[in-house]
């Protein structure tokens, strides 16, 4: 088995404190939900978290660009936009970044877009019609329009320049992934605070918003259109110890109406022997009409999908009940147990020691999803007062305030850090698949050295280039850090330094 450094989905256990954010009245720095659906943007300001509203008054934004006949349109308009331009209209584009052409997911997604996806380089582009001329875009181009977008929905509102920012990113996106959504912010001129999981985002929220007294366990589960995210954290007044993180990178209510399309699609062929699925603009009407059914059947028990004059002058006219919904997405809803059965499993914390369950993510209104979680925590209720829409940007925009630089003294090694959550504990798979964490000895303000004995095989020059990411993107706020290991193979001595951002890794002694 070879040898490589794992970003495994388990946090450390950095603390967490809001004492400071609450003598800072307003931040300028904003956090941001990049979603694959909508996002959402929230900025510190007059001693609590704003969740801003874009210019049609919603508090979040859809996830969507338009390249109309009248140029570029984002988020709501281009949404509406969406019917009368569909091989125009790019949504779902984080599903994209980060990702080859040939993944079977992407393969998978294709099928259903209504815009052209295609291979440049191996990696997933998309080309549109910009008012007559053809055009390419990476989804990290287009998720980096929506950034813009949500950068200027908080500068309007502020009225003053934004450039620095956190952004949130699902718990299991691996280094290519997050340096997609990176990429996405630096096009859109966004300076990078930090990227945190979109789960421990809402756990800051829910700490943030509910001070319960002592020490509790809390799961929480961010159920959203393309991705699912779970975070167990520890939480006690004021300090969140992140314990376990885990997620499905593609789960999540767009592939609930993917169902529902399929579904309709081969009724509809049933019927009327028409296929619509070559038929673009058939498809998002379709889509459009399916997310709203989903919707109803989260309040009521059965509705019907309706669209007028679909293909060839007929008319779709189908009901659908909330049974047959959840019968369809089973084998989907069942699948996100197995990232909460992972964080039990990696925090060695038992079910029944899980005081408190939060759900967020617009998912997670869908009742058989609620129940089978409740189910699995043998009936124990979920805590009702989070928003999902806005709960992981406003975990977001804490963090953005309490990392900006409106306190821009240089930390001392003895400053606790105010608020600090990594997202990856750092390790070194060694033969046999054990992880050998170095967090404890990484992590420790206090310790400037530390040697660590493990059977560490030869470091690739790939494995060191994700090291030194890894120890730089975890230590990066960390004062002349200094961690050394030696190993019958390998010295490694990894120099982080808050100030001048630096970090070296060395090697010696190498068979
Ligand atoms: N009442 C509801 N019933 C069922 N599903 C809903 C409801 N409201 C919203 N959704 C679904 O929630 C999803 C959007 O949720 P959310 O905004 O949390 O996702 P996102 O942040 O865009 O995606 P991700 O976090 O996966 O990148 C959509 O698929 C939408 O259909
Ligand atoms: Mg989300």
């Amino acid at each position: 088995m070879s040898s490589c450094v794992l970003l495994l989905p388990q946090d450390s256990h950095l603390g967490l404190t809001v004492r400071r954010l609450q003598q800072m009245s307003s931040s300028k720095a904003i956090g941001i939900d990049l979603g694959t659906v909508y996002s959402c943007v929230g900025v510190w300001k007059d001693n609590r978290v704003k969740i801003i509203a874009n210019e049609d008054e919603n508090r979040t934004t859809p996830s969507v660009v338009s390249f109309s006949s009248n140029g570029r349109l984002i988020g709501e308009a281009a949404k509406r936009h969406a019917i009368m331009n569909p091989a125009n209209t790019v949504f779902n584009a984080k599903r994209l970044m980060g990702r080859r052409f040939d993944d079977s997911e992407v393969q998978a997604d294709l099928k259903l877009l209504p815009f052209t996806v295609f291979n440049k380089g191996g990696v997933p582009y998309i080309r549109i019609n910009d008012r007559g001329k053809p055009r390419e875009f990476s989804p990290q181009e287009i998720s980096a329009m929506i950034l813009t977008k949500m950068k200027r929905t908080a500068e309007n509102y502020l009225g003053t320049t934004i450039n620095d920012a956190v952004i949130t990113v699902p718990a299991t996106f691996s280094d290519t992934r997050r340096r997609a959504i990176k990429d996405a912010g630096t096009i859109a001129g966004l300076n990078f605070l930090r990227l945190i999981d979109e789960s421990t985002a809402a756990a800051v929220a829910y700490e943030f918003d509910s001070r319960v007294a002592g020490e509790r366990n809390v799961l929480v589960l961010n159920i959203g259109g393309g991705t699912v995210d779970v975070s167990l954290l520890t939480l006690e007044e004021g300090t969140c110890d992140v314990r376990a993180v885990a997620g499905n990178e593609h789960l999540g209510g767009e592939d609930f109406n993917d169902i529902l399309v399929a579904y309709f699609v081969a009724e509809f062929r049933r019927k009327h022997d028409i296929n619509l699925s070559s038929n673009a603009r058939a498809l998002v009407r379709l889509r459009m009409a399916c997310e709203r059914a989903k919707r109803t059947l989260s309040t009521y028990t059965e509705t019907t999908v309706e669209i007028d004059s679909i293909a060839e002058g007929l008319d779709l006219s189908l009901s659908l009940t909330r049974t047959r919904f959840e019968e369809l997405c089973d084998h989907l809803f069942r699948r996100l147990l197995e990232p909460v059965e992972r964080v039990l499993r990696d925090s060695k914390i038992d079910k029944n020691n899980v005081n408190e369950i939060v759900l967020v993510g617009g998912s997670s209104r869908i009742p058989r999803i609620n129940k089978l979680i409740s189910d699995f925590f043998n009936g124990k209720r979920t805590a009702a007062n989070m928003d999902p829409d806005e709960a992981i940007a406003y975990g977001a925009a804490v963090n953005a305030a309490i990392l900006s630089g409106d306190n821009p003294r240089p930390r001392r090694r003895q400053d606790p850090l105010p608020l600090d959550v990594t997202p990856h504990s750092l390790g070194i798979e060694t033969p046999g698949g054990v992880m050998t964490a170095l967090e404890d000895e990484a992590l420790t303000a206090s310790q400037q050295q530390k040697d660590a004995s493990a059977s560490i095989p030869r470091f690739s020059v790939a494995n060191r280039r994700r090291l030194q990411e890894v120890i730089d993107e975890n230590l990066k706020w960390f004062e002349a850090m200094r961690v050394e290991f030696t190993t019958r193979h390998a010295k490694l001595i990894a120099i982080a330094d808050s100030v001048t951002q630096e970090l070296r890794l060395e090697e010696d002694d190498l068979d």
